[in-house]
């Protein structure tokens, strides 16, 4: 194990990155985390793909130059597809997407080899997902939807209420006339909308998300020696986590603590004008 006490970057366009947040707190307990919620310019999945790779390359420069992080985990389906290898080859930290871990994740559930994924539409529409099946699990016979609305929903706050299921029961139709056996979140705000997800798509279909394995991938590249905080198992050592927005931070420390609980607790805010 290393030695190095600097923090994880990670950042998203605002709330969803927090699933995958919640399961690198969970796995790498000693880590400290900088959280980088985007929410003045979210959602991302409507915008182009080079807007989003603007962003994502602002942010990953901030969270380097100012916070000092060891590494970066791209804590968003939309800007890892539009970014992650241009952010691997500017930066010098290791930069963590998203999107394989969730392909890798979904092709060791599905036993049918009919998968669904569903993302924002410059994620599914980037071809990012059907490119990493094709190269990973070419036996998958994969159905890809977007669902353009899902994210308003979790930065609203309004979780699983009936217009939630109404407007999953549209977009869903087609994952479900396919008749997959397994459905990978290829957005990370969407775990946060899994009851009503799990509700139209039926009990027999797995949901899958790429939080817990890109915790895994992070791990992984911790244990091999050059990430991690702890010198052994057994050191007290306490992580101090930080919480940046872009946006309205009452908002972001209200709705943000009640989604991945309670280490967030301070909200810090950065304007993009300064
Ligand atoms: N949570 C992000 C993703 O995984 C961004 C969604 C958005 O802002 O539209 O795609």
């Amino acid at each position: 194990m290393g030695n190095d006490a600097r923090p994880i970057g990670m950042f998203d366009s605002g709330f969803g990155g927090l699933t995958v947040a919640r399961a690198l707190i969970d796995l790498l307990p000693r880590e400290s985390l900088v959280y980088f919620g985007d929410t003045a310019r979210y959602p991302y999945g409507p915008r182009s793909a080079v807007d989003v790779a603007t962003f994502a390359h602002q942010i990953t420069d901030l969270l380097v130059s100012q916070h000092d992080v060891k590494a970066v985990v791209v804590a968003c389906n939309t800007a890892s597809a539009a970014a992650l290898s241009s952010l691997q080859s500017s930066f010098d930290v290791p930069i963590f997407g998203v999107i394989e871990p969730g392909v890798r994740a979904s092709t060791h559930v599905t036993s049918t080899q009919r998968v669904g994924v569903i993302g924002t539409v410059t994620t599914i529409g980037s071809g990012a997902y059907q490119r990493a099946f094709a190269e990973a699990a070419p036996a998958v016979d994969l159905v890809c939807a977007a669902c353009p609305g899902f994210v308003e929903f979790v930065e609203r706050g309004e979780l699983n209420t009936d217009q939630a299921l109404i407007l999953a029961e549209r977009l869903l139709a087609p994952v479900v006339d396919a008749g997959v056996d397994t459905l990978l979140l290829g957005c990370t705000h969407y775990p946060f909308l899994a009851r009503t997800i799990s509700r139209v798509m039926g009990r027999d279909v797995t949901l899958v998300s790429s939080a817990d394995e890109t915790a895994f991938d992070v791990l992984a590249r911790s244990v091999a020696g050059d990430l991690s905080a702890a010198a052994s198992v057994g050191d007290a050592l306490a992580p101090a986590h930080r919480w940046i927005s872009s946006g309205d931070v009452s908002t972001f420390e209200r709705l943000g603590r009640s989604l991945l609980g309670p280490e967030l607790v301070e909200v810090e805010p950065h304007s993009w004008t300064t």
